[in-house]
């Protein structure tokens, strides 16, 4: 077993600390603020609409991205992951209309405006344009939002400072905003835990079957706090971060869009190959069997021991899938049919053993990390960037879904901070380092002069847009004008 898994105690898990059900309140509504960055982009935003749409918009809907501190690719998985929101975000200005039409122009020209009736709309999966992300929002409370009658139509203009296509949930927000601002037009009352397990299925509609982290932190995260957010049911725990610390923020500038490729798709399908691999092997009705955490909880099993049991299981290497159907007892038809997403089911091999690996020790980092942010002792920040290495080590070499960019981040962070890793999907996008406060700017001059100054991409770019350091930002809520 790789070294890195030699600081998991036995045994762990799984009385697990519990979250707290957090009370069932809706996104809150807000003053406009009156001065700040926040403040002239709404000035901005208002402008824009009232000139596209001759009218002032009714009011604005706010959804921030998001850093992931721990917890990579589990939350598929039904595993816990800890993250907090940052102060980017999407917000998107409303009007409502009299011709049942959807309106939508964003204040980047580059984004082209898109118009179709609000009840009658097709999401194209082939192409994960902007407004389709919009479009999922409206869907999801169009399907779930408790409302019988058909909408009335809207005119929305959406501003953005989320680099795209970082792993910084530019996508999600965009979903989470849509739907709170459809939400919010037709008087729905709707909790912010609803709206983030709405958010998380609508957004699958553009076709990535994504876990509901980005989702749940975009609606439930509080200033201040990180959150560690569980799944089924969700559930969300404020919890403090050491003091003294920053949390730097660097864009590698290898974009990264989920819904382009198959890359995601492919870890989600593997984790779940492996799920029904050993639930079948252990005599349960395998099909019913989609996340690895659902498996543990029926096996009764530590996280250690589901790593001991997915070493027996399998082999290091490539399965095709021919073998996979093989140990499965089922047919390829079948398999399509129950197991894979469309974007999958041409893939030839997967892999399993790395794979599952992955997800059992990040699954347990969570909770070490939640630990040890608790206990507040002199070494935390110590050890709280030791598991930051041993997560990327562990996405990078199991997981296989770095980059030789991030990489490359995160080797210049060894040794000037306590610990760096991927977060976000990876495969590009964005690196998070932990370093002490006093030294963040020292830091970030090292990552400019190493990193950011060869990169021929960062010219036409603020570097405060793409090399941040990021505190805990609170959650989606309504601008009233
Ligand atoms: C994306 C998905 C999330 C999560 C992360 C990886 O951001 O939207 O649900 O799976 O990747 O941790």
């Amino acid at each position: 077993m790789p070294e890195i898994f030699n600081t998991i105690p036995w045994p762990p898990d799984i009385s697990r600390p519990q979250g707290t059900k957090m009370s069932a309140s809706c996104p809150p509504l807000q003053r406009v603020p009156s001065e700040g960055s926040k403040a002239e982009r709404l000035r901005c935003l208002v402008e824009t609409f009232t000139s596209e749409f001759s009218a002032k918009p009714q009011f604005c809907a706010r959804a921030p991205g998001r850093v992931n501190l721990i917890g990579e690719h589990v939350d598929y998985c039904g595993y816990a992951v800890f993250p907090m929101a940052i102060d980017l975000d999407i917000l998107i200005a409303v009007g409502s209309n009299a011709t049942g039409k959807l309106n939508l122009i964003n204040v980047e020209d580059s984004y082209p405006k898109f118009s179709c009736e609000i009840n009658n709309f097709e999401i194209d999966k082939s192409h994960p344009t902007w407004y389709n992300y919009i479009l999922c929002g409206v869907q999801g409370i169009q399907e779930e939002g408790g409302r019988n009658e058909p909408f009335t139509g809207l005119d929305m203009a959406v501003s953005g400072n989320i680099p795209p296509s970082s792993g910084l949930s530019s996508s999600s927000a965009l979903v989470c905003a849509s739907a709170l601002a459809v939400a919010h037009s037709h008087k729905l009352s709707i909790s912010k835990e609803d709206f983030a397990e709405i958010c998380a299925r609508c957004e699958r509609h553009v076709g990535t079957q994504g876990g509901g982290m980005d989702q749940a932190i975009s609606f439930l995260a509080t200033e201040g706090t990180a959150r560690v957010i569980e799944f089924n049911p969700l559930r969300s725990t404020p919890v403090n971060l050491p003091s003294g610390v920053s949390f730097v923020v660097a864009n590698s500038l290898a974009p990264m869009n989920k819904a382009a490729n198959s890359y995601y798709n492919c870890r989600v399908m593997e984790c779940r190959l492996a799920c029904q691999i050993m639930a079948k092997q252990a005599g349960l009705a395998w099909k019913e069997y989609q996340r690895l955490g659902q498996l543990q909880k029926v096996l009764g099993k530590s996280l250690p021991e589901m790593m001991t049991l997915v070493s027996r299981t399998f082999e290091s290497r490539p399965y095709s899938k021919k073998e996979i159907c093989k140990l499965l007892g089922t047919s390829e038809e079948d398999l399509d049919k129950t197991t894979l997403s469309e974007n999958t089911r041409s893939i030839e091999e997967f892999l399993l053993h790395d794979r599952a690996q992955h997800v059992f020790s990040e699954a347990h980092r969570v909770w070490e990390f939640k630990r040890i942010c608790d206990e507040k002792s002199d070494k935390s920040v110590e050890e709280l960037g030791k598991l930051m290495k041993e997560s990327h080590l562990s996405t990078k070499l199991l997981y296989e879904c770095s980059h030789p960019k991030l990489d490359k981040l995160v080797d210049l962070s060894e040794g000037v901070t306590f610990g760096a890793r991927l977060t976000g999907a990876g495969w590009g996008g964005c690196m998070v380092a932990m370093v002490k406060e006093e030294e963040a700017e020292e830091y970030k001059e090292l990552l400019v002069k190493e990193y950011y100054s060869q990169e021929a991409n960062t010219k036409d770019k603020d570097i405060n847009s793409v090399l941040f350091s990021s505190q805990p930002s609170p959650g989606a809520c309504i601008y009233e004008f």
